[in-house]
């Protein structure tokens, strides 16, 4: 499976922990930025990283901000995304299980970087478990096609 990541200035020093974790899982990914601490408009992140994942160039995506919900809000603008703010690992499984949410958020402020690596880790190692679930995601789908255009 391929990551996409990105964060802004506030999610950085997470990013950079989760891509060294990454990398020793074995986990291809690619970072879309920002590439320093410089303040930025984490709009300008999420956006690249929804993209590429609603295009099918990514499987998954991660991105951090401060509290990891302007990254969710942003990302749930783009059609085919389902973007999970997760704050444990009951709701990195959850949001699999149940929502089938193809990237998650996660705030830079608010987890510990083991905290972070195992949402992460619950987060890729769970399934969709489709079923009573992939009706209402069916439904979510059907509210996009009326309401949203990328
Ligand atoms: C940046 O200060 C902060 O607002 C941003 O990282 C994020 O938490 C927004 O939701």
């Amino acid at each position: 499976m391929k990551i996409a990541i990105a964060s802004d200035h506030a999610g950085f020093d997470l990013k950079e922990k989760i891509k060294k974790f990454l990398e020793d899982k074995n986990i291809e990914y690619q970072d879309f930025g920002t590439f320093s601490k410089e303040r930025v408009d984490y709009p300008d992140y999420g956006k690249i990283v929804a993209q590429v994942v609603a295009n099918n160039q990514f499987e998954r995506g991660i991105l951090i901000c401060g509290t990891g919900i302007g990254m969710a809000i942003v990302a749930n603008k783009i059609k085919g995304i389902r973007a999970a703010c997760c704050t444990s690992t009951y709701l990195a499984d959850r949001s699999r299980r149940h929502n089938d949410a193809n990237i998650l958020t996660l705030g830079g402020r608010v987890l510990s970087p083991e905290a972070a690596c195992e949402i992460v880790t619950v987060w890729l190692n769970t399934p969709f478990e489709g079923g009573r679930h992939l009706i209402r995601v069916k439904k979510i789908k059907e509210l996009e096609m009326n309401t949203k255009k990328n």
